[in-house]
């Protein structure tokens, strides 16, 4: 093992966030975070539950990094390939998740799981409690496919408590273009939101008690997500600062805003 970046070192780009992220040999060397053992705790869960959609934790190396198996398949770089917007592949994620968050059930909420103080200003977040710890950022970028099925997700490090309801807005947002027109990815340009919206929650297979909260908590998620964003900016810096100076912020006050506007249609295509 080279302790200073050396050529058995990849760089793996294509994450916005953590600088340094390396490919060696068949593992993954990143930086660890404060929240890095409760995330290294949550792996191992899922290992141990026999969940294979996840990349094992298999310690730290020699500089401090985490040592996380490599996921080989296919994971969408920038730009988006067409593919993100399949249905067949969204329908796949939804269903990828849901066995994800079924795995976590048991390993409940610890006190650990909490990502920390509610930002300055940030508004309490609405919705049903809290109930298991789930993954909370599957985006393209962080999931793995192999022969066009999603197979795992990668990045844990948005892992935190949340609810079923909470846990499909994440899906919804990435997955069914819940973005501002604006500012929705192109590959969503021939697709219905609201309709692969529902068809995303049928797949996960989402009760209708919880599927009744999931506009509403896509407004209070990106209300909060404003604050948290800003204020990992001024905490963390790198590619958090770079996000927020390329205007993220702005991106998801127009968010807040489309999905207020478009509260009714989304409910209706949802419950329908
Ligand atoms: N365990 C892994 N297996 C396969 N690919 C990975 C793995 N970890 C990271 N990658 C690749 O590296 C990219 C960036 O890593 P990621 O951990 O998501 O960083 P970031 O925190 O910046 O999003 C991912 O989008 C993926 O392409
Ligand atoms: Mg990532």
């Amino acid at each position: 093992m080279h302790l200073t970046g050396g050529p058995d070192e990849i760089p793996l780009l294509g994450g916005d966030v953590t600088d340094g992220v390396v490919r060696v040999g068949d593992t993954v060397r990143r930086p660890v975070t404060s929240r890095s053992p409760f995330i290294h705790t949550v792996l191992r869960h899922l290992e141990h539950a026999g969940f294979d959609g996840a990349p094992r934790f298999l310690g730290l190396d020699a500089k401090g990094r985490e040592i996380l198996d490599f996921v080989d398949g296919e994971v969408a770089g920038r730009p988006w390939p067409s593919w993100v917007a399949d249905h067949d592949r969204g329908i796949s994620v939804a269903r990828l998740l849901r066995r994800l968050d079924d795995a976590m059930q048991p390993f409940g909420v610890p006190d650990a799981a909490e990502p920390g103080a509610r930002p300055a200003g940030s508004p309490e977040p609405v919705g049903p409690p809290d109930t298991f710890v789930s993954h909370c950022d599957v985006t393209p970028e962080n999931t793995v496919f192999r022969d066009q099925v999603a197979y795992a997700f990668i990045d844990f490090d948005l892992a935190r408590p949340t609810s079923r309801a909470v846990t499909v807005a994440n899906l919804l947002l990435w997955w069914a273009g819940w973005h501002h027109p604006n500012d929705r990815n192109p590959v969503f340009d021939d697709v219905d939101v609201a309709v692969r919206g529902r068809a995303l929650a049928d797949a996960y297979g989402l009760d209708r008690a919880d599927r009744e909260w999931v506009p509403r908590v896509s407004v209070s998620i990106a209300e909060r997500s404003w604050y948290s964003m800003k204020d990992r900016a001024e905490r963390l810096g790198g590619g958090w600062q770079r996000m927020w100076d390329e205007g993220v912020g702005d991106a998801i006050r127009r968010r807040e805003e489309w999905l207020r506007d478009s509260q009714v249609g989304l409910h209706e295509a949802l419950m329908m």
